[in-house]
């Protein structure tokens, strides 16, 4: 693999960061994530929209119109140029003096990679969950790289085998650790509304398109925790994740079989479609 580090391109050993990277030392920059799929970005736009939303959130000056020139530089130096592959941008506030305030004069650090990596047509993955509270901050709109909460409540569930861990805030399903969670009953979508306590996912916002499209109702809004066992269907949707169905919630199954159904599957196939 090659990095791509402040405009050079090197290999992943010889990319270095200066100790004193505000990155480094208060998980101060934002990142995203983007998979190409036959040949192009899924939704590149966005990503780069929302990217530069969140540098503007936390007053980070980059222009990311930067990013189309510099992605096709790393892509080809990585011969991922038109395959498949995810792409991870990370800008940080730059180096400094450890203050906890912002710099006046300061650099960004500009640091992306490029994985070969293929996403199934369709996630078929039943997964399984375990719920907890959401004790992240109240800026969970910001894509921000101190991802300690998330990390830590993916490993709670992944200590119980779990692809992931689902989390409620206030007794209200907010997202979960790396994607965002969606809920089915009688054939009406229910997910938490845009605000400060969930990412605004791009695959989120794909599937409340489809939905559209689909003519399947949405509502954006929040479902208690103890509403989830009456819900028919349950998924989850991210860069990576694509759409997973969720079969078992804590003790709970939606599912008894290994076939997914209903809404979920409509989506799944019309995300499908979407790439092609
Ligand atoms: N995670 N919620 C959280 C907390 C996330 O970290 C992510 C993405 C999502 C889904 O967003 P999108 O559909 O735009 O990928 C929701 C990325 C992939 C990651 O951290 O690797």
């Amino acid at each position: 693999p090659k990095v791509y580090l402040n405009g050079d391109i090197l290999a992943p050993d010889e990319a270095k960061i200066s100790v004193f990277d505000r990155g480094f030392l208060f998980g101060d920059g934002i990142y995203e994530v983007m998979a190409q799929i036959g040949g192009q970005f899924l939704y590149q736009e966005a990503h780069i929209d929302r990217l530069q939303e969140g540098l503007q959130k936390i007053k980070i000056d980059f222009d990311v119109r930067l990013l189309d020139t510099e992605i096709p530089k790393l892509l080809d130096a990585a011969e991922l140029h038109g395959k498949d592959c995810l792409l991870y941008i990370q800008i940080t506030r730059g180096v400094a003096p450890r203050k906890h305030a912002y710099p006046n004069q300061i650099t960004p650090t500009i640091l992306m990679y490029a994985t070969a990596q293929t996403l199934p047509d369709i996630n078929d993955v039943l997964a399984q969950v375990v719920s907890m509270n959401d004790f992240r901050w109240s800026r969970c709109d910001i894509k921000m790289t101190s991802l300690l909460g998330n990390v830590m409540a993916n490993e709670y569930g992944a200590q119980k085998g779990c692809y992931e861990t689902v989390l409620f805030r206030e007794g209200l399903v907010t997202e979960a650790s790396h994607s965002n969670v969606f809920f089915v009953r009688d054939r009406v979508v229910y997910t938490h509304p845009e605000n400060e306590y969930i990412l605004s996912g791009i695959t989120r916002k794909i599937v409340l398109e489809l939905c559209a499209q689909l003519g399947i109702k949405v509502m954006e809004e929040a479902i208690a925790i103890e509403e989830v066992v009456k819900m028919d269907e349950a998924f989850l949707t991210g860069t990576n994740t694509q759409i997973a169905s969720i079969k078992q919630w804590d003790d709970h199954f939606f599912y008894h079989g290994d076939t997914i159904e209903g809404v979920t599957k409509e989506l799944q196939w019309a995300f499908k479609e979407l790439k092609e």
